[in-house]
């Protein structure tokens, strides 16, 4: 069933110059290659005391402002700003990624069965036009690459049986691609329900990826509305409510669908009370009005990163969301975050947390505390009565802010 997931960058690039695709070989190392590279060092240093203080000292002064303090779904917070699905897939860095000053850390996405995804080079960075090879903005067609739940289980369960992991781990759990070609909702609704059982040992939450934009029908089956997401969230939430694990539940949306799909996601909360505690709002953009701008209209993959009208598309979603059904979810926002500004747009709209992806190209592993300590000065001093982030989430809102608005069933303390 598993199929060969050990194609190497190496033997990817190789085989693009033996047919001459010189470009490709080009843009399979620098931004693959460079990203294996670098989680390898991260895992290393994560992996040793020594190594995670030297994390820390890269990283910046620690921020820990009392006020940033949040919380989602009932898992408490010590800031909002975490690392988005997609940057580490294996569930390797979560102790580097916590000395960096990582909030949360969503981890995969993870089907059950390793998988080999996309072919090569299936990440691309730019800022303006395809093979700029600027940081801004990233296009992904990984299609859930995944060494499978097993060995992610095991790479996350190794850092806690260490004792060390405080922050909160949110595996994220999605489908072998086959799954899919059989376009069939129990079979779907089944292995959602058998992975969601693998991963809940190490989760402090569950992420349901089911919106990418990458594996071939996953947003088609979208299309089915409310049939969709009841046959992947109904098994998701018997299995953790059988497992006696208390996890909440996280569904992340696109915001593609524009209002209509945002007011299908709305209304399921509204119909299915309890099914899910949070969304995460936005996955990448298969939009190719946005991908023009960047000559990738004909390119596989999602696009993400500093585009203007796509960090727009993810803004509007979290606040119409949060302004239709902010009393009953929380949401983390996520879509082009890379600044403080950026964060307190999210949270002013209804996020109660924050994730990164394509920003850490630009801001390194400093992302995460770069992005907190803005967002702290700019709290104070655009919210200098607030004394609690629940009164700056949602603030720009005409639901109001999130103080008059928590969610009933929100459990305090949840870790
Ligand atoms: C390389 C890469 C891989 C991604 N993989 C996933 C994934 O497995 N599951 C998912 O829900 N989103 C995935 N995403 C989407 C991100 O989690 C996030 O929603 C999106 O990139 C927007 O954030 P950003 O602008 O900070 O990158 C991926 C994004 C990138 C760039």
């Amino acid at each position: 069933m598993a199929e060969n997931t050990s194609t190497t960058v190496l033997s990817e690039a190789y085989g693009h110059i033996r047919n001459h695709e010189f470009d490709a070989a080009g843009d399979t190392l620098r931004h693959e290659g460079l990203k294996k590279v670098v989680e390898a060092g991260m895992y290393i240093a994560g992996s040793k005391k020594l190594g995670r203080l030297a994390i820390d000292r890269l990283a910046g002064n620690e921020v820990g402002e009392e006020i940033l303090r949040t919380n989602v779904a009932g898992i408490d917070m010590d800031g909002p700003v975490g690392i988005a699905a997609g940057w580490d897939k294996t569930g390797k860095t979560v102790l580097a990624w916590q000395a960096a000053g990582a909030r949360h850390m969503t981890i995969g996405g993870i089907p059950y069965f390793g998988q080999a995804g996309g072919r090569m080079p299936r990440l691309r960075t730019m800022d303006q036009r395809i093979g700029d090879h600027g940081k801004a903005i990233s296009l992904n067609s990984f299609s859930f690459w995944s060494p499978g739940s097993d060995a992610v289980v095991h790479n996350i369960q190794e850092q806690q049986d260490a004792g060390d992991v405080t922050i909160p781990i949110i595996p994220q759990v999605t489908l072998n691609k086959e799954f899919y070609a059989e376009n069939d909702l129990g079979l779907i609704g089944k292995l959602v329900g058998m992975t969601v059982k693998k991963v809940l040992p190490v989760a402090s939450a569950i992420s349901l990826g089911l919106t990418s934009p990458n594996t071939k029908g996953m947003r088609e089956a979208q299309d089915a509305g409310d049939r969709f997401m009841l046959a992947v969230v109904a098994p998701a939430r018997e299995a953790v409510d059988r497992s006696g694990y208390d996890v909440p539940i996280i569904y992340k949306g696109d915001g593609d669908g524009g209002e209509a799909q945002l007011e299908m996601y709305c209304k399921w909360i509204e119909y299915h009370a309890g099914m899910i505690d949070a969304f995460e709002l936005i996955n990448t953009t298969s939009l190719s009005h946005i991908k023009a701008k960047y000559g990738a209209e004909n390119l596989p993959g999602g696009l993400a990163g500093a585009d203007k009208e796509y960090q727009e598309l993810a803004l509007s979603a979290v606040k119409y969301v949060y302004e239709a059904v902010g009393n009953k979810i929380d949401i983390i926002g996520t879509g082009g975050c890379d600044s403080g500004v950026q964060a307190l747009k999210f949270i002013e709209n209804g996020g109660s947390a924050v994730g990164i992806n394509t920003g850490i190209r630009k801001l390194g592993i400093s992302g995460p505390r770069t992005i907190e300590r803005e967002l702290a000065m700019l709290v104070a001093a655009r919210h200098p009565e607030a004394s609690s982030l629940d009164e700056v989430i949602g603030a720009a809102t005409k639901r109001g802010p999130k103080s008059q608005n928590l969610p009933a069933r929100h459990p305090l303390g949840r870790q």
